[in-house]
Order: C-alpha cells, then sequence, then structure tokens
C-alpha cells in the first residue's frame, strides 16, 4: 500500500506541535515534554460531518435571534446553580476530577433524572453491565437515558445521528479516538481532535455535551492545556475520598461566574444535594472550644458559614511552623504580623496551624476577623461564644473594614440561628430589623476588648 506514515512532536503539557523533537516547549517552557506521535490523515474515515459546508456570512448583530430563556433547568439544582443558572445548549462542558471522586456517578445520575430529554452516556470506561449495576444503585430508572460503550468517534457520531440524544455525555475524554489521527487515545493530538470533533458537533446541531476528564497528579486536568480553552465550562469535583462531602466548583464558566460552589453527600445510593451547606461546614460542638470562630463568607453567589481552626503552640523546634489548610499562607503570615504588631501578641516563637473544616479552600477577606480570632482563641485558650460570628476585612493597621454583600451575610447567620455577628463600623446596612444583634467595631483591639 506504500502509506507514508506521518508523525509529530507534541508537547503534552501544551499540546504544542513540532515537526522536531524540542528539550524545552517554547510556549510553555517546559522541560522534556515532547513525545512523538503518529499521526495520519485518512480521508476516506468519516468524522461528524458538517451541514455547513459553504462559508459562513457575516450577520448583524441585532439580527440574531437569542433568547436567554432556552437552558435547560435539570432537577440537580446545584449543578445547575455551578453551570449559572441550567444548561446552555450547544455548550461544551467538562468535569474533571480525582479518580474515584464521582464523576461517573454525578453525570449517570443526571442521565437517569433528566427523563424529559433524551440522554447518551458514552462509556469507554465501563461496560454496560457495570453501568446498569451503578444505575440500579442510584436508584434511578428512565425510559430515555441511553447507554452506548463505544471509544471510536467516527462509531459514535453514527449512533448520535440515529438516536437524535438531547444531551451526550462521554466518561471520558481520554479513552476517546478518531480515525483520523493515528496515535494512541490519551495522547494529547488524539484528545485535541476528539474534542474539536465534539466541540463542532455541540455548536451544530445546539447538544450539550459533557466530557469526563481525568486528572494528574499535581491535580490540573490531564491533556493539552487548550482543552480548557476548547470548552465552554470547566467543572471541577473535589473533596476527599474518604470523606462524604463533595464539592463541585465552577473553574471557567462563559455563560456564569466562575466562583460558584454546589455540596453534595455521596451515600449508599448515589450523590445527594446538600441544600444547607453551613450545616454541614460547622462541626458539632456540645461546648465550645477554643481556637473555633464561625465566619460568615461568601463562595460564589452564596452566602456560607464555615468554621475556621487554629492551633497555636510553643514552637518545639527552633523555626516555628507556620501551617494553613485551606486558606493562603501569606495572608495568614499578614494577619500574624498584624496581631504582633499593632495588639502586642507574641506570636513569633510559636507554631501556628490553621485548618478550614470541611475540606473547602477559601480566599474572601471577610474571614480575616475570624482567623485571628480563632487564632487568639487558641493562643489565649478562651473558648468564643458558640452563638457568634464574624464578617470583615482587617487592614495593616488593624482596622476593621466593610466588605461587600454585607445584608447576605447577616440573613443566612441569622437563618442559622446566630445571636451576634461583628462586623465592621463602615459596613452599611440600610434593613435595620434584624433578630440577630449587630455589633459593629471600628478596630481589631474593640473586638478582643469583647471577648478575650
Ligand atoms: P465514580 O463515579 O466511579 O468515580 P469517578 O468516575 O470519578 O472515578 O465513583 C466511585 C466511588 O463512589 C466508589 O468509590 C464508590 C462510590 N459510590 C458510593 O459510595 N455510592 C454510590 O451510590 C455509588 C454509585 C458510588
Ligand atoms: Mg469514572
Amino acid at each position: 500500500m506504500g502509506k507514508k506514515v506521518q508523525s509529530a512532536f507534541f508537547c503534552q503539557s501544551c499540546g504544542t506541535q513540532s515537526p522536531k523533537w524540542l528539550g524545552k516547549c517554547p510556549s510553555c517552557n517546559e522541560w522534556n515534554t515532547f513525545v512523538e506521535e503518529v499521526i495520519n490523515k485518512e480521508e476516506s474515515a468519516k468524522s461528524w460531518n458538517s451541514k455547513k459546508e459553504r462559508a459562513n456570512k457575516p450577520s448583524l448583530i441585532s439580527a440574531i435571534n437569542f433568547s436567554d430563556e432556552k437552558r435547560l433547568l435539570t432537577p440537580d439544582n446545584e449543578l445547575n446553580r455551578v453551570l449559572g443558572g441550567g444548561i446552555v445548549p450547544g455548550s461544551l462542558i467538562l468535569l474533571g476530577g480525582d479518580p474515584g471522586i464521582g464523576k461517573s456517578t454525578l453525570l449517570l445520575q443526571l442521565a437517569l433524572q433528566m427523563q424529559m430529554k433524551k440522554m447518551l452516556y458514552v462509556s469507554g470506561e465501563e461496560s454496560e453491565r457495570q453501568i446498569k449495576m451503578r444505575a440500579d444503585r442510584i436508584k434511578e430508572n428512565s425510559e430515555n437515558c441511553f447507554i452506548l460503550c463505544e471509544t471510536s468517534t467516527q462509531n459514535i457520531f453514527q449512533q448520535i445521528e440515529q438516536l437524535q440524544p438531547q444531551v451526550l455525555i462521554v466518561d471520558s475524554i481520554q479513552t476517546l479516538h478518531t480515525a483520523l489521527i493515528d496515535s494512541t487515545p490519551g495522547s494529547v493530538s488524539q484528545i485535541r481532535a476528539c474534542t474539536g470533533e465534539l466541540l463542532k458537533f455541540a455548536k451544530e446541531t445546539e447538544t450539550t455535551v459533557f466530557l469526563i476528564g481525568h486528572i494528574t497528579k499535581d491535580g490540573s486536568l490531564a491533556g493539552p492545556k487548550i482543552l480548557e480553552h476548547m470548552v465552554d465550562t470547566v467543572l471541577q469535583f473535589e473533596g476527599d475520598r474518604n470523606h462524604v462531602y463533595r464539592i463541585l466548583r465552577t473553574i471557567k464558566n462563559r455563560f456564569g461566574s466562575a466562583s460558584e460552589l454546589g455540596v453534595y453527600q455521596m451515600g449508599q445510593d448515589g450523590l445527594r444535594q446538600v441544600s444547607n451547606p453551613s450545616e454541614i461546614l460547622i462541626s458539632e460542638r456540645d461546648e465550645p472550644t477554643s481556637g473555633v470562630a464561625i465566619s460568615a463568607t461568601i463562595e460564589g453567589v452564596r452566602p456560607l458559614l464555615i468554621e475556621i481552626q487554629s492551633l497555636v503552640s510553643s514552637a518545639v523546634y527552633g523555626t516555628p511552623q507556620r501551617s494553613a489548610t485551606g486558606y493562603d499562607g501569606k495572608r495568614l503570615n499578614m494577619l500574624l504580623a498584624v496581631l504582633e504588631k499593632k495588639c502586642g501578641f507574641r506570636l513569633g516563637a510559636k507554631d501556628v496551624f490553621l485548618n478550614i473544616t470541611g475540606g473547602i479552600k477559601i480566599d474572601d477577606t471577610a474571614n480575616d476577623l475570624s482567623i485571628i480570632c480563632s487564632v487568639l482563641s487558641s493562643d489565649q485558650d478562651i473558648p468564643l461564644d458558640m452563638g457568634i460570628c464574624f464578617a470583615a476585612e482587617i487592614g495593616l493597621s488593624g482596622e476593621l473594614r466593610a466588605v461587600n454583600r454585607m445584608e447576605e451575610r447577616i440573613l443566612e447567620a441569622e437563618k442559622l440561628g446566630y445571636k451576634q455577628i461583628i462586623i465592621s463600623k463602615h459596613s452599611k446596612i440600610s434593613k435595620k430589623d434584624f433578630r440577630i444583634s449587630i455589633k459593629q467595631c471600628r478596630k481589631i483591639e474593640e473586638v478582643f476588648a469583647l471577648f478575650f
């Protein structure tokens, strides 16, 4: 046959293509990432064949029909919120996460729950029997959910043309391969080509496509970085495998905010939505313990009450340790410096450990005050009253600064039964009739005088 085999080198980190091997990638500057992959353009192989062969014409923006009403609401409210208010038809959504975290479960559950739409779940990872067993475990049944175990995109598109599903789920993008390219499934060029075909399919048919993606050891999505650029939305499913709680987080979203959070609980029969996450993020305590402070924070659009725990102890070894889990270590150092300089607490020779319970990561500056209070509570061994929570940013001179959306924070604290919230004097609250008592302070010394 004498067919010439073509190959090229691909950076495994960012997907850059080069005709020859390079030690250092010119685009992402990583070393030793180039791997040879066989590319073979076989014109006869049929991929998603575009109905529109002619080139697009420019259209007047005012003439483009578009209605925001078209979003598809799923029965899963957490997913709806994370996606920015439901599924946008024709969007390509990538779901990443550690192995075993529950990605397949989440999307199979979605496929089973959306009974009014024709769903196609394509799996290259599990057999039909395994998927059926999982579906039985979830205890959902649907007359509109189809399963296809297939890894070739050409075969998948052939089935899609007959079935015409409204939502397509692919588990996982790393197992797919297209006949247009000859390298192995999971390689950079395969992932890129398969995603490209699915993208074209999604946009032309207005079908929503969910892709499950594996992640590497350091937590980034496996495959080329451009994968994240190609899709409309990137979601990450995280949590501790030993923990029952799972957090669905938006990393990127072309159709909504990128700082949303959905919380699930993994049970014996699948994932359950946790509609009031504040309850799980605050550990059960019968009596006040030192080192614990509650913060009224905001993640995405949702106010949350979270528990901050600190442990301050004399340093056993020469240099004191500073360790923060779920929080930025640099900001912790800054807050400790303010405590030392402005309030005269000698923390320089002590170990400080900070932990945000529930395994979540926070970066809202309104947590500053509760972090400081939890550190001092541990240092002085004085527990804070369980009915108190905090929401204020700390400035470098020890002043309490106002934070955004104060009323929502106050309402959430009130709803959960807190008796008092400590906020900045500068926070403006227009509504005055809260049941919770609001204490406004100007400086951290005023707060300390109240409790320590
Ligand atoms: P899975 O969805 O296979 O994870 P991923 O696709 O991200 O690799 O999740 C598998 C884990 O979830 C496995 O450890 C079993 C557990 N699980 C439950 O605890 N309850 C259930 O109802 C199901 C279906 C799975
Ligand atoms: Mg899986």
